[in-house]
C-alpha cells in the first residue's frame, strides 16, 4: 500500500459478483500485490471464481476480494471465515476501491453467521477501521496453518510477519450487523 495521498479520481465503478468472463483479470489484479497477496493458480480460479467480489469500472477489474472457510477440528465449533485474495491494482490503491470491496465483502459473509471473520495483513491499521481487532496467531495456530499451507516465504505461520486479525460475531450483534 502507497504511503502518500494521490489526488483521486472519483469512483465511477460499481462492486459486483465475478463473472466466468473476470477469471484472467482478477489473476492478474491478484498477481499485482506479490508480496502482500499469495498467488493463485488460473485453476483455482476457475473453481472459485464465485467467492469472489470484483470492482469493476468501465469494464476493468480495478480490486478483487475472497473469501475461504477455515474448518476447524470439531464440527460446529468455532466457524471462521477468513477475507482472502484482497488486492487493488497499484497505479488505483488510495481511492477508496478497498474500503468499498471490504465492506461489501464483510456485509456477505455476516449472512452466513460465523463466529468470527478472520484476516491476515500487513496492514492492521486498514482493517481496524473496519472493525477488526488483533488477536494472537498462536490462539489460531490451526486454522491459519491451514491457510498458510501453500505459502513456501517462512516455515511456519508463527514467523511470518502478517497480522491475524478478527471481527468476532455474537449471536446479537449478528443481527446487529445484519441491519
Ligand atoms: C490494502 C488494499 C486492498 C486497500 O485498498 P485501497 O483501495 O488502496 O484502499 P482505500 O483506497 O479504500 O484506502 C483505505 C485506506 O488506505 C490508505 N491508502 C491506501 N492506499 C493509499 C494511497 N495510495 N494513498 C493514500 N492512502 C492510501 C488510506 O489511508 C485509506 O485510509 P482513509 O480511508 O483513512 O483515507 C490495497 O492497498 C492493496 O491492494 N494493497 C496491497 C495488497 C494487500 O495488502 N492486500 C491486503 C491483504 S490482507
Amino acid at each position: 500500500m502507497k504511503k502518500k495521498k494521490k489526488t483521486q479520481k472519483p469512483l465511477t465503478g460499481q462492486v459486483r459478483l465475478a463473472r466466468m468472463a473476470d477469471i484472467f483479470q482478477i489473476y492478474k489484479v491478484i498477481r499485482e500485490n506479490p508480496k502482500e497477496v499469495l498467488p493463485r493458480s488460473y485453476q483455482d480460479l476457475f473453481r472459485n471464481f464465485d467467492r469472489f467480489l470484483v470492482y469493476d469500472e468501465k469494464e476493468k477489474i480495478k480490486g478483487v476480494i475472497s473469501w475461504q472457510v477455515l474448518p476447524g477440528p470439531i464440527p460446529d465449533e468455532d466457524k471462521a471465515l477468513e477475507v482472502v485474495s484482497f488486492s487493488v491494482r497499484k497505479r488505483d490503491q488510495g481511492r477508496g476501491i478497498g474500503s468499498r470491496l471490504l465492506n461489501q465483502m464483510l456485509k456477505k459473509l455476516i449472512k452466513y453467521h460465523p463466529d468470527r471473520i478472520l484476516v491476515l495483513t500487513f496492514y492492521p491499521r486498514f482493517f481496524k477501521k473496519f472493525g477488526f481487532r488483533r488477536v494472537s496467531k498462536k490462539k489460531l495456530y490451526s486454522k491459519i496453518f491451514l491457510g498458510c499451507i501453500n505459502c513456501a516465504k517462512y516455515p511456519s505461520p508463527l514467523n511470518c510477519p502478517e497480522v491475524a486479525m478478527e471481527i468476532k460475531l455474537s449471536p446479537e450483534n449478528k443481527e446487529e450487523k445484519k441491519k
